[in-house]
């Protein structure tokens, strides 16, 4: 009985362990869900089209290349090359706009940092709750700051969206957002949960042989 329960103990553990490290979102306290999934593809593709309007003007994310993208999003790559790559001639090329870090450091206070692992960094659901808690406050540069990066050096570059949507509408815009931020962090994650349920169907199958051989093996000795 003993083992048993030191057996589940260690088997929680790293959930709690994930749990307790769910990150902190300043004024907010706890953060707000983000809806990411990575098999969505009309979802991950919405994302991209945000990322690449509102965010690449700023932010590289130059871990990525439009080709992965087209792949993986399944979109064809001359409509990526004609319409969402302004920043190479080269479908290979990189999400990269190549602004200069030290004139936008000048422009804004502090250089917006390349993206493609933000995710990674802080969590999607700090990033989802961060582009969700911009409030007007007269007394910044831009007339904005935000509850979960207080006194932040980045104007509210989704306000217009904001005002233009329905409440829901704009959640779940950002919610794209963050999933196709999630899929550039890790773009092979759909590919590893695809596998993943093969592996357990396989484990649950080999169970059967192993426990017929386990009782054929046993059957004299009990
Ligand atoms: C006008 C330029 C500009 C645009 C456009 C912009 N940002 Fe920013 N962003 C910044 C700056 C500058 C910072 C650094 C803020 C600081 O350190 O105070 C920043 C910081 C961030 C951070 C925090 C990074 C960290 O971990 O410290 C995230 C996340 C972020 N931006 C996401 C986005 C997303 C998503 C978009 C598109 C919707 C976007 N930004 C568009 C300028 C911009």
């Amino acid at each position: 009985m003993k083992k048993l329960i030191l057996f589940v103990l260690l088997a929680l553990s790293p959930l709690a362990a994930q749990a307790s490290g769910g990150a902190e979102c300043g004024e907010l306290g706890a953060c707000l869900h983000a809806p990411v999934n990575a098999q969505d593809k009309a979802s991950l593709q919405n994302g991209a089209k945000l990322y690449i309007s509102y965010c690449l003007g700023c932010h590289s994310a130059k871990y990525m290349r439009y080709e992965r993208l087209a792949a993986d999003l399944k979109i064809d790559p001359a409509l990526v090359q004609e319409y969402m790559n302004f920043t190479s001639d080269k479908i290979g090329g990189q999400m990269n706009p190549a602004t200069n870090p030290k004139d936008q450091a000048k422009w804004f206070g502090a250089a917006p940092p390349d993206l493609t692992l933000a995710t990674r960094l802080r969590s999607p659901d700090w990033v989802y709750s961060y582009l969700l808690s911009f409030q007007p406050d007269e007394a910044r540069p831009y007339g904005v700051n935000n509850k979960v990066f207080k006194d932040v050096a980045m104007p509210h570059v989704l306000a217009d969206l904001e005002q233009d949507m329905k409440p829901e509408e704009f959640k779940q815009a950002v919610g794209d957002l963050v999933n196709f931020m999630a899929y550039m962090a890790e773009p092979n994650r759909a590919e590893r949960e695809r596998i993943g349920v093969f592996v357990l169907m396989f484990l649950v199958i080999l169970l059967i042989p192993v426990w017929l051989l386990n009782q054929e093996y046993w059957k004299d000795v009990k």
